[in-house]
């Protein structure tokens, strides 16, 4: 089974978590599309979307999926989206794709994150992917500064402006034993708008699809 593979079987295990007349959100990048693949099998079951980038609601809308607001749909019962590095206390390290706040937002407002991914994504500890931080343009050197003061390496991803018009930067080099904690500092730097690490606010449920079947972890 491919990686690709894991990541399908993970997202159609979500299916279970969606019930009648839910909004649904959703999440970014290539599970997350495979999750949208499998809810236009059961569109005629659900109320609508809330995306969480632009790509998103492009591919939820021309799959006939009703994309809504957030500010027009209150809190969604369900949120399901991917991930770059998870760890089995929930903890995960978001924002490989950029779309990181609009993730973060999202999936405050909803009462369950379903988190889906290939069991390559687990670790014991977040960090060896780089730790994606969007950032206002006129805050990059100020931020970048402070980030190299926690101990890593940002780096300035190229030719990239998020669905917000801000820049992202990648922290390679950390290892992130108190997520919560970092996650708490680093969104305290002026200029930051979000990080990539969501550990406040960890996953309800992970579904990781392996070589044997989807494992889940709660
Ligand atoms: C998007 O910004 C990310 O948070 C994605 O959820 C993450 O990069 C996972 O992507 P894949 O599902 O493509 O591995």
């Amino acid at each position: 089974m491919t990686n690709d593979e894991m990541k399908k079987a993970a997202a159609e295990a979500a299916l279970d978590y969606i019930d009648n007349g839910d909004v649904v959100g959703v999440g970014t990048g290539s599970t997350a599309n495979h999750f949208i693949n499998a809810l236009v099998r059961i569109k005629g079951k659900i109320d609508g979307a809330v995306a969480s980038s632009e790509d998103s609601a492009e591919r939820l809308r021309s799959s006939g999926i009703t994309v809504l607001n957030l500010n027009d749909t209150g809190d969604l019962p369900v949120y399901v989206d991917g991930a770059d590095e998870a760890t089995r206390h929930l903890h995960l390290i978001k924002g490989g794709g950029g779309a990181l706040t609009r993730e973060k937002i999202v999936a405050a407002a909803s009462n369950k994150f379903i988190c889906i991914a290939d069991r390559s994504k687990l670790v014991d500890v977040l960090g060896q992917f780089p730790l994606p931080v969007e950032v206002i343009p006129m805050a990059q050197s100020l931020v970048a500064r402070r980030l190299a003061g926690l101990g890593g390496q940002p780096i300035l991803r190229r030719d990239f402006t998020t669905d917000n018009g801000n820049i992202i930067l990648d922290i390679k080099g950390l290892s992130i034993l108190e997520p919560a904690v970092l996650e708490g500092e680093i969104n305290q730097i002026p200029g930051v708008v979000t990080v990539g690490i969501f550990a406040q606010r960890p996953a309800t449920v992970l579904l990781l699809g392996t070589k044997t079947g989807v494992d889940l972890i709660r």
